[in-house]
């Protein structure tokens, strides 16, 4: 698109692109002063039209780390998106300001759309309940992080199946890797969605669908809680039947392994109950840490900024 690389799915970046993604991401963590004026002179646009907190700030603070500076708006009543305006002038606005923009917008593809209009990179931030590819890579490096890998496990991943985007970008991103395992834990309504299902039949990737975390919770190297996708349920009785279908807790978590990680996309609602938090095994926080390294490794790989930019001072702007 536009000869520009633009990030819509974990899927644009090659497994190798991703390994040296990470690498550069562990890089940024053991020596951030390195990094610092990176990005002098550059503008990363924020353009969010859905809520959040990790996400936008994750990303500014990378910008803002790298000794770039940020724009852009926190909600779509504060656009021009009010008046009217399709997101593909937005952004071919925005490109006469800032040098990259990442995007969250409750439809799905709304993304690809502006991507295709954009005079920069532009990041997918997610799209309604399609994709949310920068966590995946914050979740890819987390486990990388942990684990020394990313092959050869089991993983469950729980709750909001269908409607949850982090866990559709996970999937089918860890199918590219040997060895895993995945068990699908969901009540039959919020269970991975029929297209998911299809593709891992096709690539012949072993997973199980259970409904008890209880049962399964034993023979996991590592579980991924979601919470319950309320704002994209048709009606709110059927919300408040689900929400607390799953709770872990200390007296759950007793059945696992010593070495099973959890992790969270976060936010948290009553999925993970806080006596949890203290526990070795929750992974949660650290992993919103190695979401800015990831971002930061991110941008300056859309931005084209090399090792010899850092080194010689080359910055484009
Ligand atoms: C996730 C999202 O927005 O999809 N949050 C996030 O960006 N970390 C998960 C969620 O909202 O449940």
């Amino acid at each position: 698109m536009n000869g520009l690389r633009h990030l819509m799915t974990p899927m644009d970046f090659t497994v190798d692109e991703l390994e040296r993604l990470f690498d550069k991401a562990i890089d940024i963590r053991n020596d951030p002063a390195a990094y610092r004026h990176v990005c002098d002179g550059r503008i990363l646009a924020t353009c969010f039209y859905e809520p959040s907190t990790r996400t936008r700030l994750s990303f500014e603070t990378a910008m803002l780390r790298l000794g770039g500076q940020v724009i852009g708006f926190a909600d779509a009543s504060s656009s021009s998106s009010v008046k009217g305006e399709s997101v593909s002038d937005t952004i071919r606005v925005v490109s006469c300001f800032a040098d990259i923009c990442a995007m969250r917008h409750p439809k799905e593809g709304a993304a690809m759309v502006a991507a295709a209009k954009s005079g920069i990179p532009v990041i997918n931030a997610g799209d309604g309940g399609h994709e949310h590819p920068t966590q995946t890579l914050t979740d890819l490096l987390t486990i990388r992080s942990l684990y020394g890998s990313l092959s050869g496990f089991t993983i469950g991943l729980c709750g909001d199946l269908k409607f949850g985007r982090t866990v559709h970008s996970l999937v089918k991103s860890l199918v590219r890797y040997s060895g895993i395992r995945f068990i699908f834990i969901s009540p039959p309504e919020l269970r991975m969605p029929d297209y998911m299902r299809d593709m891992l039949d096709l690539k012949m990737i072993p997973y199980e669908e259970v409904i008890r975390l209880d049962d399964c919770l034993p023979d996991l190297d590592l579980l991924y809680m979601t919470r319950v996708q309320r704002e994209r349920f048709f009606n709110e009785e059927d919300y408040v039947r689900l929400k607390d279908f799953y709770i872990l807790d200390r007296e759950k978590l007793s059945r696992a392994r010593e070495n099973m990680h959890i992790l969270h996309p976060l936010p948290r609602v009553n999925e993970i109950s806080v006596d949890v938090d203290d526990d070795p095994r929750a992974a949660y926080f650290p992993q919103v840490q190695y979401g800015l390294f990831v971002r930061m490794a991110l941008i300056m790989t859309l931005l084209d900024m090399t090792d010899d930019h850092m080194n010689k001072g080359l910055l484009k702007w």
